[in-house]
């Protein structure tokens, strides 16, 4: 049976957020326990992100640690997990510079991301070439390890399918060696794409609307107090809207019937409540104060197990080395591959001698 092999990573261009969590942590969580695969290679893309923010290398080395503490605290394994840092892997820039022969300028501005990226930096009179070609080092993150199984948020779509189109080409022109991918986006609907607090549909730190992981209770508390809901819902007997009412989504992507028995018997599930609020006759403040209850019983214990790493930051950097060791290790042998394929081994096989010889004689 061929072996299941996880790899998926994020920017430390800052700490994770709820975002994060919903789109795509609990479920690498949830696969690391499953045991159904073989390998898992967690990584964190200091690379990528200097691909736009090469003017602040410090930003990025300030939070290589912010986001391996978030992984740990999440409940990453690194008995079941290798956390690594993309950099380390200096194999994935020479995969990289080899996949660059087999896309095209106008296939990379057709990138959905890219081009959404490009505006939101202003980039569009200079766009930097190593951020232009972060999709292709995004096949090579992917494709090093073999992956069968991408678990990512929605906005990686693209990534994918660009990752696909490099695989099919190289396997047809260089024979069958690399391993196609397969994404794995978030079940829930409201998982996909979690808004801000204030319902923008960007989380962003500038926008002050992100619920970080790390974030102590008393600030989550009020950001839920101050979160964004139906703007003509004045009065509790109100008939309220449920279209964009972030407080709502939340509890979309967050809350089980569970939590309904233990912080709001009155209601046997969501739908009840939601029915309630749409009829009119229940305030936001009711439905916020529950939506905290639901979301700290969740960040609580995630926000206790990073006090824990915190206190043991050298076990972190040893976790994050051999990781990256591993990771290595593993992207070796797949360059190997790759240039067996490419026919650039000249040294690794006697055959190359044998064929001199021959043409020489
Ligand atoms: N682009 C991802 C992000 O912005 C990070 C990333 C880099 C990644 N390489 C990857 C994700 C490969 C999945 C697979 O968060």
């Amino acid at each position: 049976m061929a072996q299941k092999i996880i790899l998926t990573g994020d920017r430390p261009t800052g700490k994770l957020h709820v975002g994060h969590y919903v789109g795509s942590l609990k479920r690498r969580v949830e696969l690391q326990n499953s045991g159904e695969y073989d390998k898992i290679f967690i990584m964190i893309a200091d690379a990528q992100a200097l691909t736009d923010n090469a003017d602040n290398p410090a930003k990025v080395r300030s939070n290589i640690m912010e986001v391996a503490l978030d992984y740990l605290s999440v409940g990453i394994d690194p008995a079941k997990s290798d956390i690594f840092i993309q950099s380390y892997v200096t194999e994935l820039t020479e995969l990289t510079f080899y996949y660059m022969n087999l896309v095209t300028v106008s296939r990379l501005q057709r990138n959905p991301t890219v081009k959404s990226e490009i505006q939101m930096r202003n980039f569009e009179t200079s766009i930097p070439v190593g951020f232009f070609c972060y999709p292709i080092s995004q096949a090579a993150d992917i494709t090093a390890f073999h992956a069968t199984t991408v678990p990512v948020g929605e906005d990686q779509m693209p990534m994918l399918e660009q990752t696909k189109e490099i695989v099919h080409k190289f396997n047809a022109v260089y024979g069958e060696t690399l391993t196609d991918p397969q994404i794995l986006l978030p079940e829930n609907k409201a998982c996909l794409r979690l808004p801000g607090t204030d319902g923008k549909a960007k989380m962003s730190k500038s926008l002050g609307n992100c619920i970080y992981l790390s974030e102590p209770e008393a600030d989550v508390k009020k950001k839920i107090m101050s979160m964004y809901t139906d703007p003509n819902h004045i009065r509790i007997e109100d008939p309220g809207n449920l279209e964009g009412n972030t407080v709502f989504t939340y509890l979309d992507a967050f809350c089980n019937d569970g939590h309904f028995a233990e912080y709001l018997p009155e209601y046997s599930c969501l739908q009840e409540l939601k029915d309630h609020y749409t009829r009119g006759g229940l305030g936001d403040v009711k439905v916020k104060k529950f939506l905290n209850n639901v979301m700290q019983e969740e960040l609580s214990p995630i926000r206790a197990r990073r006090k824990e790493y915190e206190n043991r930051i050298g076990d972190v950097y040893d976790i994050l080395k051999k990781g990256s060791e591993t990771a290595k290790h593993e992207a070796e042998k797949t360059l190997a591959e790759v240039k067996h394929a490419m026919k650039i081994d000249y040294f690794d096989t006697p055959e190359f001698l044998e064929e001199q010889v021959e043409k020489f004689k």
